[in-house]
């Protein structure tokens, strides 16, 4: 099996003379709307002979965002290439706009084998960001886009590079002290979501219930300060979670419920104790209210929300933040066969509340509703999940932005602001109690699915029942786990989404004074 491109990512203040720093490929960006380049683009331009100007009048780059252009170096520079990237328009640029552009410059870079890169793009941007958040979002951008999924593909790739260096230069030894500072951090949040998009990329074949439990155990014993547990069958028994259980039944890979626990010691103190629950279903074929054919193979990505908060219990630990916070994955494989459970089935769940199985495709919420009641049992002050629930969320959201769901508002702003500072989008949605009504049962407590219309949000309405009155918010990520085509910034697949919004949320806490 091969592995996934290594990324090697530093700061460093380098001579006066940028433009004749050796490298295979320096990278600087352009806004579209400024006439006048900044100092270091015109250096370059004059050294390669006006060439940028050129490209600039003849309309082939004018820094539209997504855009980019190569211009070959010379005697003159000391790098073999020179790549521009477009940041749009000046005034509605933000940290994402930075993010993005590095993505597209280290994607470049993996594309052209251009294993050492200089990036200069910090150099555009004038005073307009913090320079540690501007390093963060740079780091977060070079591991998202030079990451492809390529571990079962032998042979072939000639040349593919094993490992992508990338340094952030200036030189202004104090600017990048603080951009180093920003690359440090980015360093462990890029690394975190390219191990969840590698965890999720991995086919149903591969990851089951067991084997994911096995994964979060080689995490923790990796990792100081995590411990991980995992309940097998016999255990999800004897404590009645009906509803992991109800979902696993029809499969050969018997479920998991599977917990990490990371302690952030003495700090963490007068914090609030953080659960976060995240979706681990290894393959959701439907189960008896079987999927259609098509594009059922995307459904080995619904452990996509599972997987995100793995790897945000590793990016905290690695941060050491002061707080103390569970990663709460309940795990199952959804599959039709003798043994399933069936659609009219009544189930206790771990809460002790009953549920009508009305659609043994509404399984996500199954196995969620455990996952939350056990956090509440352990009695978190809040509690997050984070799932790829219901098709009617991409309905409603596109692949744009996921929804937020929530019983606090608080919370919901904290979220919000952690969106804003992750560039991984989030849209409020509703609810409260006219979803609630939709999915109570004559026959039961409640019923696994709602009326024809609003999905995601009596899906969310579902889940909120299980969660008493502990402050709560819903993550549905449904789109927002999967490429199915590649763009400048990203290759296809698992996006990794939630491990930036996440970790980003906990940075932020940590961070605060307050308990709350
Ligand atoms: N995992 C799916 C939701 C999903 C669909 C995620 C498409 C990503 C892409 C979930 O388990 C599901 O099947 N939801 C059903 C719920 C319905 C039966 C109430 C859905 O959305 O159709
Ligand atoms: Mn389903
Ligand atoms: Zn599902």
């Amino acid at each position: 099996m091969k592995e996934i491109i290594n990324v090697d990512l530093k700061a460093r203040t380098i001579g006066a003379d940028v433009v004749g720093w050796k490298t295979d490929m320096l990278v600087v960006g352009c806004f579209s709307d400024q006439k006048r380049a900044d100092d270091l683009v015109r250096e370059l331009d004059r050294r390669v002979g006006g060439a940028i100007d050129r490209l600039r009048l003849l309309g082939d780059f004018e820094g539209k965002d997504e855009s980019s252009a190569i211009v070959y170096g010379n005697r003159k520079t000391g790098a073999g290439r020179i790549l521009l990237v477009g940041l749009g328009e000046k005034k509605k640029a933000t940290l994402d706009t930075v993010r993005k552009a590095a993505a597209i410059a280290a994607k470049k870079a993996v594309k052209l084998k251009a294993g050492n890169v200089g990036l200069a793009l910090h150099r555009a941007l004038g005073g307009q960001f913090d320079l540690e958040a501007v390093g963060r979002a740079i780091a977060e951008g070079a591991y998202f886009g030079s990451y492809r999924y390529d571990e079962y593909v032998t042979g072939g790739e000639n040349g593919r590079l094993k490992s992508l260096k990338v340094t952030v230069i200036d030189p202004d030894s104090v600017k990048i002290k603080r951009l180093g500072k920003g690359v440090a951090d980015g360093v462990v949040l890029g690394g975190a979501q390219s191990y969840a998009r590698t965890l999720a990329n991995r086919p149903g074949n591969v990851i089951s219930p067991a084997a994911l439990a096995m994964e979060a155990k080689k995490l923790a014993r990796g990792l100081k300060n995590v411990t991980c547990t995992v309940f097998d069958e016999r255990q999800l028994k004897a404590k009645g979670m009906g509803g992991i259980l109800a979902v696993g039944s029809g499969s050969k890979n018997a479920p998991r419920f599977i917990v990490l626990k990371y302690n952030g010691g003495p700090k963490a103190a007068g914090k609030p104790t953080v659960a976060l629950v995240g979706k681990a279903i290894t393959f959701d074929s439907g189960g008896l209210s079987i999927k259609p054919a098509s594009d059922m193979d995307q459904m080995k990505l619904d452990k996509s929300g599972g997987i995100a908060v793995l790897a945000t219990i590793r990016a905290i630990a690695e941060l050491k933040l002061p707080l103390n916070v569970y990663a709460i994955m309940p795990s199952a494989e959804n599959m039709p066969g003798g043994s399933s459970y069936r659609p009219g089935d009544i189930v206790t769940t771990y809460s002790g509340k009953t549920v009508e199985v009305l659609n043994t495709d509404a399984e996500g919420r199954m196995i969620l509703c455990d996952g939350l009641a056990w956090a509440v049992k352990q009695k978190c002050d809040i509690i997050i999940d984070i799932a790829t629930l219901t098709g009617a969320c991409m309905v409603a959201l596109g692949n744009y932005k996921a929804g937020l769901f929530g019983n606090d508002d608080k919370l919901i702003e904290q979220l919000q602001k952690a969106s804003d500072d992750s560039g991984e989008k989030v849209w409020h949605m509703p609810s409260g109690d006219e979803y609630a009504k939709e999915m109570k049962s004559k026959i039961a407590d409640l019923r696994n699915i709602g009326g024809k219309w609003g999905g995601a949000c009596t899906a969310a309405a579902f889940l909120r029942q299980f969660v008493g009155d502990t402050a709560w918010a819903h993550l549905d990520i449904a789109g927002m786990d999967i490429l199915t085509k590649p763009t400048e910034s990203a290759g296809e697949g698992s996006t990794g989404f939630g491990v930036r919004l996440l970790t980003t949320y906990l940075i932020n806490m940590a961070e605060r004074p307050t308990k709350r």
